[in-house]
């Protein structure tokens, strides 16, 4: 008897149906043959569901099985397929009387028939409500990611047996209450608020500026001076996560299975920090089963590179194309996958190896062959996309030992999101959200200053030396400045503010 289950696999983001084919011959010698996975996974899969079929109280039938996963060509991999496989046995030699039909079944299998927490959950979910699935059956733990999806009853499993029994209509089980995004904006906790650094105004005011058009900042100062602090207060004052923004987050995050029980939903912007020392492939993503990097876990958050200049070159360069493109495109002899990477850019360095260039009280010790070598590795092509350079000094001990309270995160993040909403309109039929988006022709459309302020930058031109990018990125980040003053036009204190940030030479 022939037997047919639905499943499905994720390539890169983009899932694909896959149709799991049991057949129990009543002739031939036992034998149980998988066709459709790699050699590994079949044979971890054909141990897992022997066992677990056993372990559940059913028998294992010596029969010749053979299971094929469709279509052939389609590289499958992850544990998922152990749950159909088993119901499929089952019902293919006469154990159980159950129909497979109009319904998605997902879930690795543990020896004892328990269905495991499995990767890839949700965009899975999303394609079988695509595909006007009436169902899905889950694994208990995989439960509430795959409750944000409106339009499919998700139905959330201990183990085999109670698969069977609910598919035999045998107990009752209720499909998963959809999960109500509305409250989330209360619920989103952030480790570190803007009111716990003290001082540091300007460094505060420049990352407002950059949470308001996204533009990618370099924070330069000695060691101690709060760079990471600031760094890691940042996601507090951008804008909330929509609701599709987060589902397709958590959806990147299912897939690389960084959603836990305690957060099985991304309702936060992700802050990554990874260190410098992190893999290739970890950083950008890759690997044999092509998964998404660091980069993309980041995405719709900030990507903080502490320590800039001690990533390898390697690192920088491959990040150049995300910056740019706001995906990263990974290749690999078994496929092309492309993941999202729109972050916020972070990046820290001291002013020279030994931190201390330039730092009242302190003496450099640094060779000027080092430094040179330091800041060269700072002036790559990958800087151009970063719109503030910013010095963070050390604070003032007055500052520091000031009681005041400083300004919080929320009334930040207010000014941001007011700021954005200018932005959105201004870019409803361009495609993008924000300033630092755009490109040199729709700088040249909105970011006209008045009289004033073209002199100013006629005369920084001139006594600067600006080079035409630079030009660019100064009109751009006023234009943010600008809109953070709710002021239509470009005029002359939003360029004087926005040349502040331009690059220094040492
Ligand atoms: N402006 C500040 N307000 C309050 N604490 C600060 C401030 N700057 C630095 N600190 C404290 O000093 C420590 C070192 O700061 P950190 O952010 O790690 O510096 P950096 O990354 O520049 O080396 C932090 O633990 C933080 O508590
Ligand atoms: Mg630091
Ligand atoms: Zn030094």
């Amino acid at each position: 008897m022939l037997v047919k289950a639905l499943a499905g696999v994720n390539v890169g983001l983009s899932p694909l149906l896959v149709s799991v084919e049991v057949d129990v011959a009543s002739y031939g010698l036992p034998s149980f043959t998988i066709v459709g996975l790699p050699d590994k996974a079949i044979d971890e899969a054909k141990d897992r569901v022997r066992t677990a079929i056993r372990n559940s109280g059913f028998d294992f039938p010596p029969k010749k099985i053979t299971v094929n996963l469709a279509p052939a060509d389609l590289p499958k991999e992850g544990p998922h397929f152990d749950l159909p496989i088993a119901l499929g046995i089952l019902i293919a030699s006469g154990q159980v009387d159950l129909s497979l039909e109009d319904l998605m079944i997902l879930g690795e299998l543990s020896l004892d028939g328990s269905l495991r927490r499995t990767h890839g959950v949700l965009p899975l979910t999303i394609l079988a409500q695509k595909k006007k699935f009436q169902r899905i059956l889950i694994p208990l733990e995989n439960g509430s990611e795959a409750a944000i999806v409106s339009g499919i009853e998700v139905y959330a499993l201990k183990n085999l047996t109670e698969a069977v029994q609910f598919l035999a209509k045998e107990i009752e089980i209720k499909p998963l209450p959809k999960v109500d995004f509305s409250s989330f904006e209360d619920r989103a906790e952030y480790d570190y608020d803007f009111a716990q650094v003290r001082g540091q105004e300007q460094a505060k005011r420049a990352l407002e500026i950059s949470a308001t058009g996204a533009h990618n900042v370099l924070m330069k100062g000695p060691p101690g001076s709060g760079k990471t602090m600031l760094a890691r207060s940042f996601p507090s004052i951008l804008p909330p996560l929509t609701e599709d923004e987060s589902i397709e987050l958590t959806q990147i995050y299912s897939i690389t299975g960084n959603l836990t029980e305690d957060k099985p939903i991304v309702i936060t912007r992700p802050f990554r920090s990874p260190h410098h020392t992190a893999s290739y492939v970890g950083l950008i993503g890759g690997g044999n089963n092509i998964r998404p990097g660091e980069i993309s876990l980041a995405h719709r958050g900030v990507l903080f590179l502490d320590e800039l200049p001690e990533f390898p070159r390697s690192v920088l360069e491959a990040l150049r194309q995300p910056l740019e493109d706001k995906k990263v495109t990974i290749s690999r002899a078994n496929g092309t996958h492309s993941y999202p990477t729109q972050f916020i850019l972070l990046a820290a360095c001291n002013p020279c190896p030994c931190g201390y260039l330039n730092t009242p009280g302190k003496n450099c010790v640094c060779l000027p062959g080092q430094i040179s070598k330091y800041t060269k590795k700072l002036s790559g092509p990958f800087l151009d996309r970063v719109d503030i350079h910013l010095d963070v000094p050390n604070l003032p001990a007055e500052k520091l030992t000031n009681e005041a309270i400083a300004e919080d995160s929320k009334t930040i993040r207010k000014r941001v999101v007011k700021a954005r909403k200018i932005q959105k309109e201004r870019f409803k039929s361009k495609g993008i959200l924000t300033n630092s988006e755009m490109s040199n022709a729709l700088i040249k459309q909105f970011c006209q200053p008045d009289k004033e302020g073209l002199e100013l930058l006629k005369m920084a031109i001139s006594k600067l030396n600006l080079s035409a990018r630079s030009y660019y990125r100064v009109l751009k980040l006023a234009r943010t400045i600008a809109d953070l003053d709710d002021s239509e036009t470009i005029v002359y204190k939003h360029l004087a503010e926005s040349l502040q940030y331009r690059p220094k030479q040492l």
